[in-house]
């Protein structure tokens, strides 16, 4: 089998260690040449790529690793690049849930202004990273998962149209693997879902066993409508507070929509009144990763890079990040598997913009994604999401413009904010906060 080189660009990101263990325990059906890190924030690429380079040493001496913050050096010879960056890290992550939120407007990663204020950083940082895979290594693929990807897989689709680039979220996955314990099946492989949307925007329309073709919306309806997509087997161990919330909240996202099994991040745009009184300004979702996953996993690099092993290392396989690997092996091998991506509808919604970049079931093989037409959705859902898709498509024309106005329109027509007057302040006070990140707005 062909092996292959893997660049993971935002090498010295908090999720690297485990995806990394994920890449090795899938060896048999991806295998690897060559694995190098790349991150253009030298302190945090060392911290991560020294227990790397440990980690690789002692299980896996047959793969060439490096890291680095060259681009030249990581974007040569390669056949995927995996990218997950965060432009301006959790310092302005923090920034983009505190600023709405001081207005009394949801403060979050990816949903309403922070996830604008996200958005016109990130699209310069992967577009320089399409770049350099262009000019390096013009036959690679990149798989994208750097957020917000709604807002930079449209960036993409308008600036880089014939870039190999393909945008992928795991939220979907995620849930699908509870669909999975909730219905008493093995995996989410087992299962063959029809689902339509936008990213961190959807909803599945379908869901049943993949070899009886058993109907497994009614076993779902039924426990979503009392406990959301929490059940008692799910490991509780992995997942925290937060999340377990989110999780939970599904129950009241799934009852205004009774017919589909909702996406989490509906908790935002349906009750954002909800979320701002549950929100602590002092203390929002950056500071739980900080606190959390960013010191675990930072304090066990430094432990393993100065004890010089990994042997008794508490990183564990990033098990659901293998869907990165299925759309690997999906290019690579032309497995013709199913799987969500956020591609243009171009008709597969069919009352559906179709220049939207939507998240829907595709069959991917070496070409490429092909997706599958969803047909006809209701109006409330294709409401919502003409709302939100106007919102992502005036963030890219505004980076694209340099356009005060555009990005005042696109905060004011979220679902998240109450009033033109409030988009104003948050975007005034965006724009101070984000001075060396985004173009200059006029
Ligand atoms: P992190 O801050 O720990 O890591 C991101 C890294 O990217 C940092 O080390 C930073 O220095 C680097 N970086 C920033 N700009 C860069 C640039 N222009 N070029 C190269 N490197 C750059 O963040 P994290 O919490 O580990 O998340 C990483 C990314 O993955 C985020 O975009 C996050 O939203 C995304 N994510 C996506 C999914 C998904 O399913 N789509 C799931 C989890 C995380
Ligand atoms: C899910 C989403 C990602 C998002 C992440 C945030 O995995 O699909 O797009 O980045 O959650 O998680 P965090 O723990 O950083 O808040
Ligand atoms: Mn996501």
């Amino acid at each position: 089998m062909k092996k292959h080189s893997v660049v993971i660009a935002g090498g010295g990101s908090t999720f690297t260690p485990e995806i990394l263990l994920m890449l090795l325990s899938e060896e048999e059906r991806f295998p690897l040449s060559e694995l190098k890190l790349y991150d253009n924030d030298a302190e945090r690429q060392a911290i991560v790529g020294n227990a790397c380079a440990i980690m690789m040493k002692e299980r896996a001496p047959h793969i060439k690793f490096s890291f680095t913050t060259d681009p030249k050096e990581a974007f040569t010879g390669v056949d995927f690049v995996m990218a997950h960056i965060r432009v301006g890290k959790y310092e302005m992550r923090s920034l983009d849930e505190k600023i709405p939120l001081k207005y009394g407007c949801v403060g979050q990663e990816t949903c309403g202004a922070g996830g604008m204020a996200y958005g016109m950083r990130s699209i310069g940082g992967v577009l320089e990273l399409i770049d350099y895979m262009e000019k390096y290594s013009p036959d690679a693929w990149m798989l994208n998962y750097s957020n917000p990807a709604a807002i930079v897989a449209e960036a993409c689709r308008r600036l880089k149209p014939n870039s190999k680039v393909l945008n992928i979220c795991d939220m979907p996955v995620g849930i699908e693997d509870y669909m999975a314990v909730i219905c008493g099946l093995k995996s989410r492989k087992e299962m063959q879902v029809r689902y339509f949307g936008l990213n961190h925007f959807g909803w599945w329309t379908s869901i049943r066993e993949k070899s009886t073709g058993k109907d497994l919306m009614p076993i779902l309806k039924e426990h979503v409508s009392k406990h959301g997509y929490l059940h008692p087997n799910l490991d509780a161990a992995h997942m925290d507070e937060d999340w377990r919330s989110t999780y939970e909240k599904a129950k009241d996202t799934w009852a205004i929509s009774p017919d589909f099994m909702p996406n989490t991040y509906f908790k935002y745009y349906l009750f954002p009144d909800y979320v701002v009184s549950h929100s602590d300004i002092k203390y929002t979702r950056t500071d739980m990763v900080r606190d959390g996953r960013e010191k675990r996993v930072f304090g066990e690099c430094r432990r393993i890079t100065e004890s010089g092993t990994a042997k008794d290392s508490i990183f564990e396989v990033g098990g659901h990040a293998t869907y990165i690997v299925d759309l690997a092996c999906a290019i690579s091998n032309n497995t013709n598997e199913r799987m969500l991506l956020i591609v243009p509808n171009n008709g597969s919604i069919i009352n559906f913009d179709p220049t939207a970049m939507v998240e829907i079931p595709c069959i991917v093989g070496s070409a490429g994604p092909e997706p599958l037409v969803m047909g006809e959705i209701p109006r409330f859902n294709k409401g919502l999401m003409e709302q939100q898709v106007a919102v992502e498509k005036l963030v890219v024309d505004a980076w694209t413009e340099g356009s005060y106005l555009k990005m005042w329109q696109a905060i004011s027509m979220s679902k998240t904010v109450p009033s033109v007057e409030v988009a104003k302040k948050i975007l005034d006070e965006l724009i101070e906060a984000n001075k060396s990140f985004w173009p200059k707005l006029k």
